[in-house]
Parts: structure tokens; sequence; C-alpha cells
């Protein structure tokens, strides 16, 4: 395993709708290498979610880790679910949607308060072609749609409705957030 490089905003494959798998091609070492890789390149990084275009790759596959935000201080890796979803297509549950604060690996040191969807359907294929259908709530819903919107060439950037929310980390920290074991989910 290997980690990649991260492309950043103003890199085409953030704006394109990205192909599908093909689902003759998901055993292939290629496929899987790469799907190791965005485990390993997301917890490099200290994101919570990985999309493929997010590394330059024009495929529908994202990796995230579900994190009981209960427990938000020392994490360790034994905390952590990993998924990968292989063409993803998510259905909002009918609901308000909820403010929270987003950043994302491709758009460095920002954070900015998001509107999502309380909770999600999801129907994907896991790495090994296994049909998928669950539901996500909360955190982990916000953390699929951040990462759903980059397969479809969407930034949080653009789901803000806002601007004025939009803070560098740091300041984010010193003035923005009440918690002080809040954490910004980043994607
Ligand atoms: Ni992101």
């Amino acid at each position: 395993m290997s980690v990649r490089s991260i492309v950043r905003l103003g890199h085409p494959a953030l704006r394109v709708p990205a192909q599908p798998v093909r689902l003759d091609r998901l055993s292939d070492v290629e496929t899987q290498t790469l799907i190791d890789d965005m485990f390993e390149t997301m917890l490099d990084s200290g994101g919570v979610g990985l999309a493929a275009p997010q590394l330059g790759i024009d495929l529908q596959l994202f990796v995230y880790a579900v994190i009981d935000p209960d427990h938000e201080d020392g994490i360790d890796d034994e905390d952590l679910e990993l998924r990968a979803l292989i063409n993803p297509a998510l259905e909002p549950v009918a609901g308000e949607v909820i403010y929270d604060w987003e950043g994302c690996l491709s758009i460095p040191d920002l954070r900015g308060l998001v509107p999502r969807h309380p909770a999600v359907r999801i129907h994907a294929l896991d790495r090994h072609g296994k049909s998928l259908e669950y539901r996500a709530e909360d955190y982990e819903a916000r953390i699929v749609q951040h990462e759903f919107d980059h397969l479809n060439g969407i930034v949080f950037l653009d789901r803000m409705r806002d601007l004025r929310s939009l803070a560098y980390s740091a300041e984010w920290e010193e003035f923005l957030t009440t918690d002080q074991d809040a954490a910004a989910q980043v994607g």
C-alpha cells in the first residue's frame, strides 16, 4: 500500500462527473490496490473520507471511516470502521437539513457550515462486488454526502448557503467552535 497525492481545487478531476467502475475490473489488482491506497491516503492525511477523483482518478468510488462521535478524543485505528463504496447511489431520507462544519482534503485548511440531509439510504457495491443497501445518519450521513458529491464534480463550497462562515482552520478553532473537542469532518 502507498500514500498517493491528493489533488486540490483547480484540478479538473474535481469538477467532472466520474465514470462508473466496470464490474469486470473490480477484482483487478489495480482496482484493489487503488482502494487500499485510498484508505492509507485518507488515514495519513487525517481525513474521514476520500473519493477517487481526489486522487485524479475518474471512477465512482469512495472510502470513508465511521467513527463513533462520542469517542472523538484519542481515536485509534481500532475505533474506525472503514468502508469502500463502489458506484454508489444516495436517496435522502425526509427531514430538515442540518448545518455542520466541513472541510475537504482538496481544499486544505478551510472550514465552512454546510447543510446536509440528516439521513440517507445508500445503494452501492462493496469492494468485492457485493450489493449493499443501508441507511446512514448524522455524522456518517454527512461524510457520505460529501464524498458522493465528489463523484459528481461538486465540492462543499458549492453547498454552502452563506459563505460568511468560511474560515481558516486555526481561526475556526480559536473563534468559531464552541466545543473544545469539536472537529470538522474533513473529506
Ligand atoms: Ni472533500
